[in-house]
């Protein structure tokens, strides 16, 4: 099973290729749908996400796509359920399991993500043609201190969920440290150095095949209400690739989340991540940052299910482009 975890991880971070998240759950997209003039109605979620999915020529730049639970239920306009369809496109499905941010008892001011039970078990993920899962833990650090507890909660649980998706799936962990807040790149860094930390310890002691995960950490960045000079690329690059030094050769991947982002800003900053030599691939599993273009472009008029799909397209292949760029060590 672990080989083939392995075989799995290293296909979803291949050269040149990285992820698509078109994982937001039915609250979030709902809200995002209405805010683009759609009625957020699960035949408007399903019809959007099927024009993310068949795309043109997508499998050349997208290795994975992250559906959310209700999208893992759903078919093709041609009644082929979204799993197989999309692995018939030559793309591995996944799924989002986590369900949420909700606060942290012990720590209340932090956000912890996920405390519920995932959506569905490893076994009935397989059973629908799923190579793997997903499940985010943040913490949110725009406070005088972040606390050490909700670091430790949120390590722990992701790297029990690690564990045992690797019975047969390929983890994609996400310790996310969120763009909210004042806060400047260098408090950014260190944050995100201690969850790494934090997440290490908890998957040595679980004994998770690094080979046979994906990380997918934020960028280090300054908060989006930092109020002076934002970073450059190159200072994004140096912070980042300065933090995840930390992790083994042996791990499979890495696969930023762009955070709130602008579309552009992620693409320029992974790409500047590719001129420093690393053991592991850095490539995208961006959600906003691919999909906000194709949603304006769409905004459910069929006649603009085309440029839906091109403003995907674009982003894509950018993406795609800035990967292949890889310096590897
Ligand atoms: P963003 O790229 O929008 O931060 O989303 C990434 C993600 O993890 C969605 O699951």
């Amino acid at each position: 099973m672990t080989s083939n975890c392995r075989t799995i991880a290293e296909r979803l971070t291949a050269p040149g290729k990285g992820i698509l998240a078109a994982d937001e759950s039915i609250g979030t997209m709902s809200s995002r749908l209405e805010q683009a003039g759609v009625e957020p109605t699960a035949e408007n979620r399903r019809v959007y996400r099927e024009l993310l999915a068949t795309a043109p020529n997508l499998s050349d730049s997208v290795s994975g796509i992250i559906f959310c639970d209700e999208t893992l239920g759903q078919t093709f306009s041609d009644g082929t359920p979204f799993p197989q369809a999309v692995l018939e496109l030559g793309i591995l499905p996944g799924i989002k399991v986590d369900t949420g941010a909700k606060p942290c008892r012990s720590a209340r001011r932090e956000d912890h993500r996920g405390t519920r039970r995932s959506a569905r078990s490893a076994g009935e993920v397989r059973r629908h043609g799923g190579g793997f899962r997903q499940m985010a833990r943040g913490v949110r650090d725009n406070r005088e201190h972040t606390y050490p507890w909700a670091i430790r909660a949120n390590a722990n649980a992701l790297g029990r969920y690690a564990a045992a998706c690797q019975a047969g799936l390929v983890p994609i962990v996400e310790p996310e440290v969120l763009m909210d807040g004042r806060h400047n790149r260098g408090r950014c860094r260190d944050v995100t150095a201690e969850v790494h930390a934090a997440v290490r310890t908890e998957l040595e002691l679980l004994n998770v095949d690094l080979a046979g995960i994906v990380l997918k950490p934020n960028m280090v960045l300054e908060g989006q209400d930092y109020p002076d000079r934002p970073s450059t690329p190159e200072e994004i690059a140096e912070a980042t690739v300065s933090v995840l030094r930390a992790w083994p050769e042996e791990l499979a991947g890495v696969a930023f989340l762009s955070g709130g982002q602008s579309p552009e800003r992620a693409t320029a900053n992974l790409e500047a991540m590719q001129k420093h030599e690393t053991p592991w691939p850095l490539t995208f599993s961006f959600g906003r940052a691919l999909v906000s273009p194709a949603l304006t472009a769409w905004h459910g008029d069929p006649q603009c299910y085309a440029d839906g799909q091109a403003a995907l397209v674009s982003r894509v292949v950018a993406n795609a482009a800035v990967a292949r760029l890889r310096v590897a060590s």
